[in-house]
């Protein structure tokens, strides 16, 4: 039952909530329309009402498992055309969700980061050999290279030669085809499809096709071999068929990369903008790295402060913006909005992580929000950018240890020069990143 629930001011009879929005910023549309509305609203599309929570204290009581799970919503089961069974777009209780999770746990675990450290390692030093070449470098375009040759070859033992080629290597343009496809098609209304369809449709099965093209020449070049990195883990289990590992491999290139990139993005730029806090990021770094001529795996877990840096800057901008939520049973939401089991809401990360109840002045960059005392002052369940339960990021310490990596080698390495003009300009593709921002790397 929503109509107990606020929305935006302006709904136009049979279309909905649609002024001031466009299909390619939903996210930050949703951020417009829902400031005011308190912690949860609606948006209607046509005839479809979509419930979006933007407080921190629903978002704690959406966490609790025994009620809740995820739900496939919107833009990510239209991902279902790319990822299939793959365990980001496997529904619940599909069999091979379990299945390749068991298989695909021990693959992050603690351990596993250590065996990855090297090759990570190797990644970000190509990063470093193509800025010491000097000039202006897009953020976002590097990010990507940086992430992409990192999940390729850790996850895969494959090489995308992302720094040998000028332009980013094709999977990255056609993956951004399909996921830009997948968000345009879950707000466009059915008419417009079917006027526009046709030529989107046909690019975008090309696309697809190219991904899983790409796919299978990463299987097709271990087949035989084995190895404990996921591939050798799924080749060798016998739990998976060849179609599900063929998902697994197409969602672990994705999932694995493009969000990574664009954290790493984000932190760039707030470090670039904040001069007290790249200094003391960079006085960390020289600590605790000393003159070693590469960090060790220690030695990345040790920058504490750079790691705050990392999780502000996903606060602000949680690069998976958000997630869904279904009720398991007949349930009530925040002891006033009922759901039937089935029903679902949108959490809407920017806005949760902005809640000023949780968030003192949310707008400022502050990393000293997650010091230790300041994390256990704060209720639990507030902070979500790797969503949450059993469903939750696979990826997290992956994510985290490549990021605080090649964070730290940055801040040791280069002075940032960033264009004083550039004004923050969020580009999504279901994800989010910074557009068009690029600095000038120089050796200190
Ligand atoms: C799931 C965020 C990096 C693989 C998720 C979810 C979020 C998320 C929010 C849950 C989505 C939902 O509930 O619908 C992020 C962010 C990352 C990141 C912000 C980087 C900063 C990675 C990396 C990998 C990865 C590096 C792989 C190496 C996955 C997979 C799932 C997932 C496979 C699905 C897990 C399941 O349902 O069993 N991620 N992720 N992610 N992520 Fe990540």
């Amino acid at each position: 039952d929503t109509a107990a629930i606020p929305h935006p001011p302006w709904r136009v009879p049979f279309v909905g909530d649609v002024v001031g929005t466009s299909l390619r910023t939903p996210v930050q549309d949703t951020m417009k329309q829902g400031s005011g509305l308190g912690p949860i609203f609606t948006r209607r599309f046509l005839n479809r009402e979509v419930v979006f929570v933007a407080g921190a204290a629903l978002t704690a009581e959406l966490a609790d498992e025994s009620r809740f799970a995820k739900h496939l919503a919107l833009g990510v089961e239209e991902l279902r055309g790319i990822g299939g069974d793959g365990l980001f777009t496997a529904y619940n209780e599909e069999p091979n969700w379990k299945a390749a999770h068991d298989v695909l746990l021990p693959a992050f675990t603690q351990g596993a980061m250590r065996a990855y450290h090297p090759a990570m390692v190797d990644v970000t030093a190509e990063l470093v050999g193509k800025w010491d070449r000097g000039g202006e470098v897009d953020v976002s375009a590097d990010m990507t290279k940086l992430t992409l040759e990192t999940i390729g070859r850790v996850g895969f033992g494959y090489s995308f030669e992302s720094f040998r080629r000028e332009q980013a290597h094709p999977f990255v343009s056609a993956m951004i085809g399909s996921l830009r496809y997948a968000q345009r098609k879950s707000f466009q209304f059915p008419w417009a499809r079917k006027l526009f369809g046709r030529a989107a449709e046909e690019r975008n099965r090309a696309d697809v096709a190219y991904l899983a093209q790409v796919v299978d020449e990463v299987i097709r070049s271990r087949r035989g071999s084995e190895g404990t990195d996921l591939l050798g883990l799924m080749l060798s289990s016998g739990a998976l068929d060849e179609v599900n590992i063929r998902n697994q491999v197409i969602t672990f290139l994705i999932a694995g990369h493009e969000t990574t990139s664009g954290a790493l993005s984000f932190a760039l730029y707030y470090l670039s903008r904040n001069p007290s806090v790249f200094a003391r990021a960079r006085e960390e770094v020289d600590r605790v790295w000393g003159s070693a001529s590469e960090p060790s795996f220690e030695q990345v877990t040790k920058l504490r402060y750079v790691r705050r840096v990392l999780d502000e800057s996903l606060r602000l901008w949680p690069t998976a913006p958000g997630y869904a939520r279904e009720a398991r049973v007949d349930t009530v939401l925040g002891k006033r909005y009922r759901m039937r089991a089935g029903q679902w809401a949108l959490v809407m990360l920017p806005l949760v992580h902005r809640d000023p109840s949780v968030w003192p002045e949310p707008e400022r960059f502050d990393p000293d929000r997650f010091a230790p005392e300041q994390v256990k002052a704060r209720p639990a369940h507030v902070y979500k950018p790797f969503g949450t339960g059993e469903r939750a990021c696979i990826g997290r310490q992956f994510a985290v240890h490549e990021a605080t990596l090649a964070l730290g080698t940055v801040l040791r390495r280069y002075d940032l020069a960033a264009d004083p003009g550039y004004r923050l300009r969020v580009k999504e593709m279901l994800t989010l990143k910074p557009a068009g921002f690029s600095v000038t790397p120089r050796r200190r």
